[in-house]
């Protein structure tokens, strides 16, 4: 017999509490918080939330990716799983990521407070590099879960000549051990990311829910191009090889590409000029470049214009440019047992909900490579996030959390039933 859950309620103020102590750590003078992935914030806001896992009986990890995992046994065999990350870009908002990780962490609280043990048990992640710190690829911890390590490896070396894995291992992971943070797909039913939903839908809409569809996907190009520097003032116009002024035809070239029967969207939003000083002419550049699109041959096709421009950039302005094709997180689609159980979650409290595409990538498409997922979001107040003044109204904020609970109790129930308890597994983290 299932017991009754109806009395089991997460603890607003609480997250609200919590939610404002993360924002602190890392918090950047020049405005938003800066907690770039296994830096010092970084690891200081992860060690709170540990301590906070452990106060929830979420037995915390540190595991060799530097991902804090936590969890908490259930009656059965089978595990459900949460969370998001607590990295951040370059002077972010408070919500992005630690939203998730901080609501996943109340849903263990709220159970923990009940003293109820669900059918399945539960793992709590904060995924570690999701955003790409200074440079890198990203995604970094969630694809050491499902076993992608190539994906995100560890000699990539970042704007700072530091490699992934001597970050990872600063940060109390094992570079060397990466294979060892693969979650075991036999042992886990589902895992459900809440996050804020970072463009303008739910807003526009005066909606509180959005019930996620699919989640775009997003190609990297990275771009040396390598010109000639030379004397500001004393080099022809005609004869230069602007290193520079070539990047500017490319950053162009990158926002012409979208529109109809392209791709979606695409930017170049990372740029080291060298020598970077005003009275030499610029000798090179690096560039980092993404593409996303909900459909994967859109997104080839997209790259392979884009390459086609590039080239002639090259052509026309003598200038050399060494490409390579980045990360790519291909698109991935919603689990409908999860779509229906947030749906029905939503019904039955009279939250008002849409289905919507998540225009921004997440560590839930990462683990949809391996395992059913499904996402859930709350309204980003203008549609602003990657921003100081990224916001979510404290009332939204509060029944997200609610609907995850509600929305994981749900699935516990539903997956319960139709999982044959004989196909038992070991979550991959014991
Ligand atoms: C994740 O933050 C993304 O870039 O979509
Ligand atoms: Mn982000
Ligand atoms: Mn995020």
């Amino acid at each position: 017999m299932i017991a009754s859950t109806s009395h089991i309620s997460i603890d607003g103020d609480r997250l609200l509490d919590r939610i404002d102590q993360l924002s602190r750590i890392g918090a950047d003078p020049r405005g938003g918080v800066t907690r770039e992935a296994w830096g010092d914030a970084d690891v200081e806001a992860r060690d709170l939330v540990a301590r906070w896992m452990a106060a929830a009986d979420l037995r915390p990890t540190v595991d060799p990716a530097a991902n804090l995992v936590g969890r908490s046994p259930g009656h059965g065999d089978r595990w459900l799983a949460t969370g998001s990350h607590l990295d951040t870009v370059v002077q972010a908002g408070p919500l992005d990521g630690t939203y998730g990780v901080l609501a996943a962490l109340e849903v263990a609280s709220s159970l923990h407070d009940a003293g109820h043990h669900m059918q399945h048990g539960l793992l709590v992640a904060a995924f570690a590099n999701e955003e790409g710190a200074r440079g890198t690829s990203g995604m970094t911890g969630s694809y050491a879960c499902v076993g992608h390590t190539e994906e995100a490896p560890p000699d990539e070396v970042d704007d700072a000549g530091v490699t992934v894995g001597e970050r990872i291992l600063a940060a109390g992971g094992d570079p060397d051990r990466l294979r060892e943070a693969r979650w075991d797909p036999d042992a886990i039913d589902a895992f459900v990311e809440l996050h804020i939903e970072q463009g303008p839908v739910l807003h526009a809409n005066g909606t509180s829910i959005g019930v996620v569809s699919a989640i775009t996907g997003r190609q990297a190009l990275d771009l040396s191009i390598t010109g000639v520097a030379n004397h500001a003032g004393t080099t022809p116009m005609d004869l230069r090889h602007d290193a520079l002024a070539a990047a500017a035809d490319v950053v162009l070239a990158v926002e012409s590409l979208p529109g109809p029967g392209s791709v979606r969207v695409a930017t170049c939003g990372h740029l080291l000029v060298g020598p970077n000083v005003r009275n030499v002419v610029p000798g090179r550049v690096e560039m980092g470049i993404e593409l996303r699109d909900e459909d994967p041959e859109t997104l080839a096709a997209g790259t392979r214009r884009l390459i086609e421009r590039i080239d002639a950039v090259a052509a026309r302005r003598g200038v050399a440019m060494d490409r390579r094709l980045g990360q790519m997180v291909p698109p991935v689609t919603s689990d409908p047992r999860i779509v229906d159980a947030a749906r029905a979650v939503c019904e039955r409290t009279g939250t008002s909900w849409e289905l919507l595409p998540s225009g921004a990538g997440h560590d839930a498409q990462v683990i949809g490579r391996m395992l059913a997922v499904g996402m859930i979001f709350v309204p980003s107040i203008g549609g602003i996030s990657h921003s100081p003044r990224e916001r979510t109204d404290a009332h939204h904020l509060v029944a997200g959390a609610e609907v995850l609970l509600r929305t994981l109790l749900e699935l516990d129930e539903v997956l319960s039933a139709t999982v044959p308890p004989s196909s038992v597994g070991d979550p991959g983290f014991r």
